[in-house]
């Protein structure tokens, strides 16, 4: 089966340049022998997070679920928003917990300064929830990096988001082949141990 890679976007911009900056990190994945999908959070509204309710008819809310249900790392891109994650991408991480666990995540940034609190502020919360994380992130600066129609401009950025769909193909492969495999091994001392059913 293939290595599946979820990209999850945090702007509701049109034309957003980190979603666009995401979508062809997706590409050198998929190039690598991935399948991959990306959720648009500006499209899919999902509703403020509240631990008291369940939003089971929420539409978004369960194409959100099954998309992250489905894949084997996760790709997270956000504007910088006063220096952190947009409140959408920070409401879409609040839905979930466990099922972060063992992943491995890569972080886009859209940002006028590079977006370094921004991606800190990815990794914190994907580490409190297990998931690994790229040791890098790819930060873009829309009107530097790209053309007005949308093309990157930038050669080192455009090296750089292959890198990081190419690497998140091939260290979340291995992340999650042997998170899989201390699942099943009852005896091996490992913080899956607490994933096991
Ligand atoms: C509410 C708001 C706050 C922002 N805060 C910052 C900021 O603190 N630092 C920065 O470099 N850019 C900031 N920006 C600029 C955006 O990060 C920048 O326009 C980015 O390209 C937006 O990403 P997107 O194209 O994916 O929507 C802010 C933009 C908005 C709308």
């Amino acid at each position: 089966m293939a290595f599946r890679v979820l990209g999850v976007c945090g702007s509701a911009r049109a034309q957003s340049y980190s979603s666009r900056a995401a979508a062809l990190a997706l590409e050198a994945a998929r190039g690598h022998g991935a399948e991959t999908r990306l959720l648009e959070l500006g499209e899919l509204r999902l509703p403020t997070y509240n631990p008291d309710e369940g939003f089971a008819q929420h539409e978004g809310l369960r194409a959100a679920t099954d998309a992250v249900n489905w894949a084997d790392a996760f790709l997270l891109a956000s504007p910088d928003y006063h220096g952190s994650m947009s409140g959408a991408l920070k409401n879409f991480l609040d839905f979930y917990w466990e099922e972060f666990a063992g992943k491995l995540f890569g972080y886009v940034c859209a940002s006028h300064e590079k977006g370094l609190t921004v991606m800190d502020q990815m990794r914190t919360a994907v580490r409190q929830c297990y998931g690994w994380s790229l040791p890098y992130g790819v930060s873009v600066h829309g009107e530097q990096d790209f053309a007005a129609a949308g093309r990157v401009t930038n050669d080192q950025l455009a090296r750089r988001l292959r890198m990081l769909g190419r690497d998140l193909v091939v260290y979340g492969s291995l992340l999650r082949g042997q998170f899989a495999a201390d699942l099943s091994d009852a005896a091996a001392e490992t913080f899956a141990a607490r994933y096991r059913a």
